[in-house]
């Protein structure tokens, strides 16, 4: 049964296109709003294989009000949105601020602005644990305090999570959800999509796959003397494809909700917290590839220890984890062995 169209801003990146394989499985058909600022045509290929479906893309940027008017105009009867379109490099948001908060926010503006004109309902936005900063209570809850943002980054994803919560006070019918995603790894499991990050990855996993690829010749573990069991800094990573199916589930508490406001805000992770170190050991049983590993100075700006309480997104969403490290871990290097194979 076809259960209607959801937009998909940002759907060619890596979790959208996950997401809208998991949109075609669900039964909901994704349009596709993406300017390929950070993605790749070929994605779009491979996720009509994927999902043997033809998938529509509105090529353009989110920044653009009338393009996004144009867009909603053409296909008058979306169910829902999820807004993944922005920037993500916490480095580079430091030495281009200005990028970040116009392309992160003003985003987030117009599309508000068009639903509202268009009254549409039904907002999923990708937040990120980037808002707790380092919690003072681990596992971290959806009510833990939201801490200054380290980088301008993450200021965008707070300032877009209360951005979202004015309008929603604001209005007479809006329901929306923002999710608040911890560490995605991994990548599709048939190989097709995955995560392409542009130049050196500063993210963990690609830096790893990279190194037993030969594309980088050493990782470097970022400080081992943190109040961790081995020194290294715990995350709670969560494989892609889990992350893409919590899209569904919020898309479907807001769908089938009887009340005509929502809003409500849920941690995505597995609720485990990994150090650097177990992922790298675990990747290397996984992979049957021995890492070259160094350990070095601390990353500025890291917190030493983050992992999730998911039992809101479980309680409320019927949402929970599926899979593994290993599975993530492994996912991940078919991936990275695939892109190798089609010299991407
Ligand atoms: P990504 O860069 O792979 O995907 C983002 C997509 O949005 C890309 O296809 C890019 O071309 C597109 N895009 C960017 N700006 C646009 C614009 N103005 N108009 C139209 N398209 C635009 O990133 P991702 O890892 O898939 O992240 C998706 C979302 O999740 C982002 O909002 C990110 O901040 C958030 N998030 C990511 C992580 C992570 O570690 N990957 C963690 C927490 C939150
Ligand atoms: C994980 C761990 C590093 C690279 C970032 C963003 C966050 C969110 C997810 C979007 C840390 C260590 C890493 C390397 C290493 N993104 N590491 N050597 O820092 O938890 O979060 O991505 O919202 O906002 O800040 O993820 O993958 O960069 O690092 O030792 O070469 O791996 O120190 O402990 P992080 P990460």
């Amino acid at each position: 049964m076809q259960k209607g169209k959801i937009l998909v801003t940002g759907g060619a990146g890596y979790i959208g296109s996950h997401t809208c394989v998991e949109l075609v499985s669900a039964g909901y058909t994704p349009i596709i709003v993406d300017n390929f600022s950070n993605s790749e045509k070929f994605v779009i290929q491979n996720l009509e294989k994927l999902t043997v479906t033809r998938v529509e893309v509105e090529e353009g940027d989110c920044n653009d009000y009338f393009f996004l008017k144009d867009v909603f105009e053409k296909h008058r009867e979306i169910k829902g949105v999820i807004h993944f379109a922005a920037f993500k490099a916490v480095g580079e948001s430091s030495q281009y601020p200005l990028k970040y908060y116009h392309n992160n926010v003003q985003s987030t503006v117009n599309l508000l602005q068009v639903m509202d004109e268009f009254k549409l309902s039904n907002l999923v936005f990708s937040s990120s644990c980037t808002v707790y900063g380092q919690p003072d209570i681990l596992p971290v809850t959806e009510s833990s305090p939201v801490k200054p943002a380290e980088s301008p980054y993450g200021r965008t994803k707070q300032i877009c999570e209360d951005i979202i919560s004015d309008f929603y006070k604001a209005s007479e019918a809006f329901k929306a959800i923002s999710l608040r995603y911890f560490n995605p790894i991994g990548a599709h499991p048939t190989g097709l999509i995955g995560e392409l990050p542009l130049g050196v990855p500063n993210n963990l996993v690609p830096f790893i796959t990279q190194t037993a690829a030969g594309v980088r010749e050493q990782l470097t573990i970022f400080g081992d003397d943190y109040n961790t069991s081995d020194g290294t800094c715990i995350r709670d990573y969560i494989h892609v494809v889990d992350l893409a199916k919590a899209h569904i589930a919020a898309l479907e508490k807001m769908i089938k909700s009887n009340k005509t406001k929502h809003l409500e805000v849920y941690n995505i992770g597995t609720g485990d917290g990994h150090s650097v170190l177990e992922v790298v050991k675990t990747f290397e049983k996984v992979s049957g590839e021995k890492l070259n590993y160094k350990i070095g100075a601390r990353r500025s700006g890291d917190v030493e220890k983050v992992f999730a309480d998911v039992s809101k997104a479980k309680d409320e969403l019927g949402w929970k984890t599926e899979l593994s490290l290993e599975d993530s871990l492994r996912d991940a290097w078919n991936w990275q062995q695939k892109l190798a194979e089609k010299a991407i």
